[in-house]
């Protein structure tokens, strides 16, 4: 992350997508008290994922059993989107198999923020978490 400063949700929040006033209020929300943020110092596996677009980064750790993931931890910072996603990402992970995680699709991510008709900027941003940690799972 460029600078190392926190971000103010407001200021990368873009008109142009279509999200209704109380899925707004909720991404802040989950944005100013994100879950699961954290390091696995015994993770199985770690992986950092790029948002080439701006620069940001989530890293993720993972501790598994079997074909679960046991445990999850991110750390990182981005705009409002990329952590609100992160930290449902990281909530809805916990316990699930490998494969209920690498079905969550970009719909499921924008049915549970509200978000329709995202840009293909804010997309990237909306993605960050779930790609991370789907890219980490294939890595095990
Ligand atoms: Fe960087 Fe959204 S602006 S992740």
């Amino acid at each position: 992350m460029r600078g190392g400063a926190e971000k103010s949700p407001e200021s990368f929040w873009h008109m142009s997508d279509s999200t209704d006033d109380l899925y707004r209020e909720f991404i802040i929300e989950e944005y100013s008290n994100p879950q699961n943020k954290g390091q696995l110092p015994d993770a199985d596996v770690v992986h950092k994922e790029e948002n080439a677009s701006c620069g940001d980064m989530m890293t993720v750790y993972l501790k598994v059993q079997d074909n679960s993931l046991s445990d999850i931890k991110w750390s990182g910072i981005g705009c409002a989107i990329s952590v609100a996603s992160m930290s449902l990402v990281s909530q809805y992970a916990k316990g699930k198999t490998f494969a209920e995680i690498q079905a969550v699709t970009k719909k499921d991510l924008e049915e549970v923020l509200g978000i329709r008709d995202i840009s293909p900027n804010r997309e990237k941003c909306l993605m960050l978490g779930l790609r991370a940690v789907q890219k980490a799972i294939i890595k095990l």
